[in-house]
């Protein structure tokens, strides 16, 4: 079996493996992280990067000495285990303020104070040569439907994507942003809740190339859509900026689990859809080892991301690679899907020339959807 290797590009959040597994019923049932221990063994397990919020690094409030203090200890850990600081976000969720959301919080100070706040960690995400910058916006909705007015909430959301882009612009940083949909949890309803939704606000944006999504899987199997689907849609208008890889099942609540558990044919889908598509940037996981493993699980988890993550890589391969698929992806008429529908000069009028075919024969052609998909299973049930 392959190892994770530092060209696979593997990256975690220090939240992931750092998450103490408090939920909304019971106290957490491990110790904080510190973060360079987390840098060293993600290291060791073959991760290539990391990804934080600037609460993860530096805990809410902290003065500026021991800011200096704590990021000097991190750059030192960087340096020391050669793992890149792919990405950065702002925690906008955590603290009180943020009760009814940042940017688009009713209160105007807070939407201010929630822009600063990201200002100021977008300077040190440049300085550590982050090229990504994730913005969740887990508190920006509503439970109730007078209380969020949504197209005003929207005017502010874009006002925020629209400032943060100048902000980059002006300061020459190399950030583009990854809008991370999520339909709820946790608020009730949260506002940009899939990939479409995200992609079509980004269209209304000043920057709009400045701006793609980091679509989780788990988030769209929430939603009850495809994950693949979504990535697929997202490489198509060249917005699949970042990724987060975990497991779901199905509607409830967001469970991320490490990548490859949960929907397994659903993961499968998803690797094939990346690979297909050409995803360059950073194979980044977000998921939280179950509450009642210790720390040792936790390290479990990670590795077996990366190794999900490789072994659906090689049965995406074989399966592309199978003549029997070959001939049925033939059968099923995807080569035929990819000739433009007019050819070269044709218009309208054209098209109205054309002697129309034969109905009954086409409605009556083979397709061999099944065999199709049957091989997919084989391949992932490992017996091809
Ligand atoms: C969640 C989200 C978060 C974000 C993270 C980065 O459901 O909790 O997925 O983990 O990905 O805050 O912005
Ligand atoms: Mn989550
Ligand atoms: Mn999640
Ligand atoms: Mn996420």
């Amino acid at each position: 079996r392959p190892e994770p290797r530092r060209e696979d590009r593997f990256s975690f959040g220090l939240w992931t493996v750092g998450w103490q597994a408090r939920d909304p019923f019971g106290d957490p049932t491990r110790a904080p992280m510190d973060p360079v221990h987390a840098l060293e063994r993600l290291a060791a397990l073959g991760a290539y990067g990391v990804n934080f919020h600037d609460d993860d690094l530096v805990p809410f409030g902290t003065d500026d000495a021991e800011r200096t203090r704590i990021l000097d200890r991190f750059r030192k850990g960087l340096a020391d285990t050669g793992l890149v600081v792919t990405t950065a976000t702002t925690n906008l969720f955590t603290h009180p303020v943020f009760k009814d959301g940042a940017f688009t919080s009713n209160h105007r100070d807070v939407r201010r104070f929630a822009l600063r706040k990201v200002m100021r960690n977008l300077d040190l995400a440049a300085e550590l040569g982050a090229q990504v910058y994730v913005c969740w916006g887990g508190r920006e909705g509503a439970e109730f439907g007078a209380a969020k007015d949504v197209p005003a909430a929207l005017d502010r959301y874009r006002e925020a994507f629209d400032l943060l882009g100048e902000y980059v612009t002006d300061r020459g940083y190399d950030l583009r942003f990854a809008i991370e949909p999520k339909p709820n949890e946790p608020r009730g309803d949260i506002l940009l809740p899939t990939v479409g939704h995200a992609l079509a606000f980004i269209s209304t944006l000043d920057r709009p190339e400045l701006v793609g999504v980091n679509p989780e899987v788990g988030h769209e199997e929430m939603a009850g859509l495809n994950a693949a689907a979504g990535y697929a849609q997202a490489l198509w208008q060249g917005k699949l900026f970042h990724i987060d890889l975990n497991g779901q099942n199905g509607p409830r609540y967001d469970q991320d689990l490490r990548f490859g558990a949960g929907n397994v044919r659903g993961a499968f889908w998803v690797v094939d859809t990346l690979l297909a598509g050409g995803y360059d940037g950073p194979v980044h996981f977000d998921f939280k080892p179950v509450r009642p493993e210790t720390e040792e699980g936790v390290w479990v988890s990670a590795r077996a991301c990366m190794d999900n993550y490789l072994i659906l890589r090689e049965k995406v391969t074989a399966f592309r690679a199978d003549p029997e698929v070959q001939a049925a992806l033939e059968v099923a008429g995807l080569p035929e899907l990819a000739r433009p529908t007019l050819a070269e000069g044709e218009g309208w009028r054209e098209l109205a020339e054309w002697p129309l075919p034969d109905v009954e024969v086409l409605a009556a052609r083979e397709v061999a959807m099944e065999h199709l998909d049957q091989l997919a299973l084989e391949h992932l049930y490992g017996v091809r």
